[in-house]
């Protein structure tokens, strides 16, 4: 079986491994995702964080940490599977940093926290793939007419992210206080007609709240191409981010799992924890700021984004800001990548067979 059929490329199995800053997905979990012969993504916010320049110099360390987590993706992969990178409309230089990244060695750019309306613009490199992140079928309509009306081109596959997602979100405060008709499926469906409507039958993947290979199974059912998720890859010993930020998800009860507000204008969904609770109450202004996305008013913002997801991934969980998916309190251990991927396929063939 194949799936996912873009540029002469398909996936071995139906799973994109979702991008995830700051520095939870890089090249290690996306290498061995890929060696399972699905998709990696490694996150391009801020993957830097570590280097000693970083501070002083973002976009340069940056980019020379995106080339080495590349390079480790690949050499764990030994040629299997396919390699993503997930950039942020939202990130301050985007359009430089997409240019930059469209000369690296990878399969694809996925993009989304806004609409990626000039992305074909920056990327010279016809080899990869552009796949834009879409919460809505208006969205996705909008996006392709004016692809195709400007750059003679459509996306080579569409990610369609429901409300059950992790990270940022694509829908407004009213829309999820309202609890809003809008399922995965509904908004999957709108996708579905807005294609036809304009006569393209572009791949469709579907993200948020997917969770077990029966989960898969009825999206594919549906004509999904693959499906992309992340939370379950967290709890993977291959994830990126330290053992305490794989820990949270353990012990996190579904009543911790709500929505924070965040400096990039879009609501995002984090695990309640201490540094969630001060932040409620109290602004905590940034140490440092390296100017990581376009929305965020330094002076005003309620917290500093960076700070807090550096302090999570690094381990200091009180002082950060773990996101998750809506799933993240089903998770009862860390697994490999291998053993999670073997598990989601077996229940994807019980169903499909
Ligand atoms: C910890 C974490 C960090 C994330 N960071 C990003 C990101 O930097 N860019 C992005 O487009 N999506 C990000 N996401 C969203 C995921 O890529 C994915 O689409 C979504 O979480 C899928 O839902 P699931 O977690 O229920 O599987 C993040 C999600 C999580 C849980």
């Amino acid at each position: 079986m194949s799936f996912l059929h873009f540029k002469g490329k398909h996936l071995d199995i139906p799973i994109i491994q979702g991008g995830m800053g700051i520095g939870v997905s890089l090249g290690n979990l996306a290498g061995h995702v890929m060696k399972e012969g699905g998709m990696g993504v490694i996150s391009a916010a801020q993957p830097g964080y570590r280097d000693p320049d970083f501070k002083r110099d973002p976009f340069t360390a940056n980019i020379k940490a995106l080339k080495a987590e590349i390079k480790k993706a690949r050499e764990i992969a030994q040629g299997k599977g396919l390699l993503g990178v997930n950039i942020m409309v939202a990130a301050q230089q985007y359009d430089r940093y997409a240019t930059e990244i469209g000369l690296l060695d990878i399969d694809v750019i996925i993009s989304g926290a806004g609409l990626p309306l000039e992305l074909p613009n920056l990327i010279k490199n016809e080899d990869i793939a552009l796949a834009p992140i879409v919460s809505s079928g208006k969205a996705a309509y909008l996006l392709c007419r004016r692809w195709f009306q400007r750059y003679l081109r459509y996306p080579d596959f569409i990610i369609i992210e429901g409300p059950l997602a992790g990270g940022h979100l694509g829908f407004s405060w009213d829309e999820l206080k309202a609890h809003s008709e809008q399922t995965l499926e509904s908004i999957f469906e709108d996708c579905k007609k807005a294609l036809e409507d304009l006569g393209q039958n572009i791949p469709l993947v579907v993200a948020g709240g997917i969770y077990t290979g029966t989960d898969i199974a009825a999206f594919l059912k549906k004509g999904a191409a693959a499906v992309q998720m992340a939370t379950r890859f967290i709890a993977t010993f291959e994830c990126d981010a330290h053992e305490n930020f794989k820990q949270m998800f353990l012990s996190a009860k579904k009543e911790d799992i709500d929505f924070v507000i965040s400096p990039s204008g879009y609501p995002g969904r984090a695990i309640v924890n201490e540094f969630v609770t001060l932040m409620r109450t109290q602004r905590i202004p940034p140490i440092q700021c390296v100017n990581c996305l376009r929305p965020c008013k330094p002076a005003t913002t309620p917290y500093c984004i960076t700070e807090a997801l550096i302090n999570a991934v690094s381990g200091d969980v009180d002082h950060g800001l773990v996101f998750t998916g809506t799933n993240g309190y089903r998770i009862e251990k860390i697994v490999s990548v291998h053993a999670l991927i073997d598990e989601l396929m077996n229940e994807i063939k019980a169903v499909m067979i």
